[in-house]
């Protein structure tokens, strides 16, 4: 089907008569366009309109790009634009939709796109609390409801999943991700881009999903944002890119580059990341944007000499669309113009983001339906959809003589005490707490919500939060997220005497702590784990008093809780839950529901040992050495709770871990089975997870790697077999020696378990 308006004759004239005629016809002009043929409209585009398909523009107030390159109305009406991003509104949506549709020469829709993370207005747990569920099929359905709701209020691609792994909780990202592990990343990389997408590309009840942050992000220096990342090529291959690979082969629609310098490259400047891997080793033909400012911050990173030197470093690497930045705008001309850069590779850029626009059907429909909004953002079934992933995200730490579950019918008094223990927009991470929210249910309220009448729930804040340095997002006015207000030295004495005193009158305390949204996130790195702000010095005095205590940690990243995990009985790390995160606490608190959610990331003692991650190499003098060893001589280094470790309210065994082959030739592929038993007493899921490790090679391997894992729910004293697939997939990596990937004919250990601690062994060897 080719674009309704040619070349030939005047667009807008054309425009008028089809205008005319669906108004006499009676027919809605958003039907004015019929889906165009991407080639037919490109072969009509002048450079700047196809330019203008190159650049993202900033739906939020930006001065500076107001300056440079104009109003975005201006822009948008002149040339068109690929895309603009930071608008929530539908009546601006719309608006500024209209003008590209209406008043732009070749009336190409715009793309809206948003950071929907974890939800648009039913908020989901945060990435790395979805993680913890080891539940792909939860995450990918919650992702569907957050592409159906940000849909319906006009956004058509969204900015993630976030695939950065992070081995460093110094790093404030880290809650954007999947944890430490590429193959569960990948397993939530490819989750996320099914729930957002979908299988049918184009769907009107779906978006396109953006695999970022390309790569490398996780590594900054020193977990410090920003700060440059050094990866040997082994490591990328191996650790930082498998979830943007599943992402790929996912068919996500889209990349977004990172922001910081990889091995001296700026990520969105770097033609082996966005060439050589990405198009040629991976043969990717979505497009890729920068994030936002990207491309002029490569004169800032001191790798580009001005914004020309920039825009045809960029564009020449492999970045089709800019951010925000606007330097395309003013300068990929200039680079055409004097051959820098051909048209040809303009054309190959554009086609993809024309081509996304035709498959998502802007052009048949460009607008936002308003009258449909609230009934697609209120479907009880999200709701219940939060509630139930809040459950299953929650992580179990501690439990010491079964202080958990509560029971309502032995409990006449609780004290819910903390600074997050009744902070809404906290519950939701940064950007759950950015696009539209509505209501969060609150732990207090969650456990209002479960006890009834009869039991009296008490609250006491504590001294309130605070960061050293407020948050950039706060000060701009991006977030709707506040920091608790500064109190005077008595003002937070006498909240912190007032907890204490409500615990004294109280059966159980249940103290939630942990971070404000604004501690974590973007710009949100900290040296320190602690818990700040009094909280530790609060939870050590309310422990003093000897009632039983239940730590709830709201937060984006491990924090040091060395001192809770000896003395607070019971511990459960629920990170940031979401919109029903109240509810689904107190359905675990209660007992309601069993807790099976596994960390997705090593605990650390303390900040010390970052970065810290399971499956690191052999040193030669091992842990168990009797000397010399690489241990610290002031802590362990062994993480406080080890990655894939969660407890439950029933118990597991695992036995009869059998291997198909105990020998097997190169390329073959074995099952690994494991008998599962509910040990316990009730009703429960664990995550069944498989470890490998290959004895020697052409490189040293890690002590572990994850390479597969089952949730599984079992009854008390039913028992399931689970099957493993160990073939080239699992068993292959990225040597250095040869630079390529290959399966090696060595040993292999072959473990079982809940955690990367298991200890149900095999082995088996592979020959030539
Ligand atoms: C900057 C962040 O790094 C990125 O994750 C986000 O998608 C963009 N801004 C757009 O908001």
């Amino acid at each position: 089907m080719s674009h309704p308006f040619s070349r030939s004759t005047s667009p807008l004239c054309s425009r008028f008569i089809a205008i005319l005629v669906l108004t006499l016809l009676g027919i809605p002009f958003s039907l004015a366009q019929s889906r165009p043929d991407a080639k037919d409209l490109l072969r009509q585009m002048t450079l700047e309109e196809k330019i203008a398909q190159l650049s993202q523009l900033p739906g939020f107030p930006m001065p500076e790009f107001v300056r440079q390159v104009g109003k975005i109305d201006d822009v948008i009406r002149k040339y068109g634009a690929g895309s603009v991003l930071w608008v929530s509104e539908p009546k601006q949506i719309n608006r500024l939709q209209h003008i590209a549709v209406d008043e732009s020469r070749l009336h190409i829709p715009i793309l809206f796109g948003l950071d929907v993370i974890h939800g648009y207005h039913t908020i989901f747990p945060a990435p790395i609390a979805m993680a913890s569920s080891w539940d792909p099929k939860m995450v990918e359905s919650t992702q569907t409801v957050a592409a159906r709701e940000a849909r319906a209020a006009g956004i058509a691609w969204t900015f993630a999943p976030m695939l950065d792994i992070a081995r460093d909780a110094r790093w404030g990202r880290m809650v954007e991700g999947a944890g430490e592990d590429p193959y569960l990343g990948a397993a939530m990389a490819r989750a996320q881009v099914l729930g957002f997408q979908g299988t049918q590309p184009g769907a009107l009840d779906r978006v396109l999903a953006c695999a970022k942050h390309f790569a490398g992000y996780g590594a900054a220096d020193g977990g410090r944002d920003y700060d440059s990342s050094y990866i040997p090529e082994e490591q990328m291959w191996n650790t930082y890119l498998p979830p943007f690979k599943a992402a790929a082969d996912a068919g996500v629609a889209t990349f977004m580059s990172a922001y910081m310098d990889l091995n001296d490259i700026p990520a969105s400047g770097n033609r082996w990341l966005l060439h050589d891997v990405l198009r040629d080793a991976w043969s990717y033909k979505g497009f890729v944007v920068s994030d936002a400012m990207a491309v002029h911050s490569l004169i800032t990173h001191g790798y580009a000499r001005d914004g020309e030197d920039a825009a045809f470093k960029a564009f020449s690497a492999g970045l089709d669309m800019d951010m925000a930045s606007g330097t395309y705008l003013k300068y990929l001309g200039t680079e055409v113009q004097q051959g820098r850069i051909s048209l040809q590779q303009i054309d190959d850029a554009v086609l993809p983001i024309l081509e996304a626009k035709i498959r998502l059907g802007l052009f048949e429909h460009p607008y936002v339906d308003e009258t449909r909004i609230p009934q697609v953002l209120n479907a009880p079934q999200s709701l219940e959809l939060a509630r139930t992933a809040a459950q299953r995200s929650v992580v179990l730490l501690r439990n010491q003589q079964n202080a958990l579950p509560l029971s309502k019918n032995q409990i006449r008094s609780i004290v819910v005490i903390g600074p997050l223990a009744d902070a809404e927009l906290d519950l939701l991470d940064m950007w759950g707490a950015m696009t539209k929210p509505g209501p969060t249910v609150t732990v207090l309220q969650g456990i209002k919500n479960k006890v009834g009448s009869s039991v009296r729930v008490e609250f006491a804040h504590g001294p309130n939060i605070r960061r050293d340095i407020p948050s950039f997002f706060e000060n701009v006015g991006m977030v709707t997220i506040k920091e608790q207000p500064k109190q005077t030295p008595e003002e937070a004495r006498k909240a912190f005497d007032d907890a204490v005193a409500a615990a004294k009158r109280s059966d159980v305390a249940v103290l939630v702590m942990g971070e404000i949204a604004l501690m974590s996130g973007e710009a949100a790195s900290r040296s320190s784990l602690k818990l700040s702000g009094g909280q530790e010095e609060l939870l050590e005095a309310v422990v003093a008093t000897g009632k039983p205590v239940v730590l709830v940690l709201i937060n984006g990243r491990p924090l040091d809780i060395s001192w809770a995990a000896e003395h607070v009985p019971a511990i459960l790390e629920a990170w940031y839950p979401g919109s029903q995160g109240g509810n689904g606490i107190a359905d675990v608190l209660f007992g309601d529901a069993n807790p099976a959610g596994h960390l997705p990331v090593s605990w650390p003692r303390s900040s010390g040992q970052l970065p810290l991650y399971y499956n690191h190499n052999l040193t030669q003098r091992p842990e168990d050495a009797p000397d010399f060893t690489s241990r610290y001589w002031d802590i362990l280094s062994t993480p406080l709770y080890p990655f894939g470790f969660g407890l439950s309210y029933t118990t597991f065994t695992f036995d009869n871990l059998k291997l198909s082959q105990t020998e097997a030739k190169v390329g073959a592929t074995l099952d690994a089975s494991v008998d599962v038993t509910n040990s316990g007493s009730r009703l429960g899921d664990t995550v069944v997870q498989l470890y490998i490790h290959q004895r020697a090679g052409s490189a040293s391997r890690p002590v572990r790697q994850l390479k597969g894992f089952q949730r599984v729910n079992l009854a008390p004293g039913t028992k399931q077999t689970v099957h493993f697939k160990l073939g080239p997939d699992e068993l292959q990596f990225w040597t250095p020696a040869k630079r390529q990937w290959v399966v090696e004919p060595e040993q292999f250990d072959v473990w079982v378990g809940e955690s990367s601690a298991a200890t149900l062994h095999s082995e088996f060897r592979l020959t030539p």
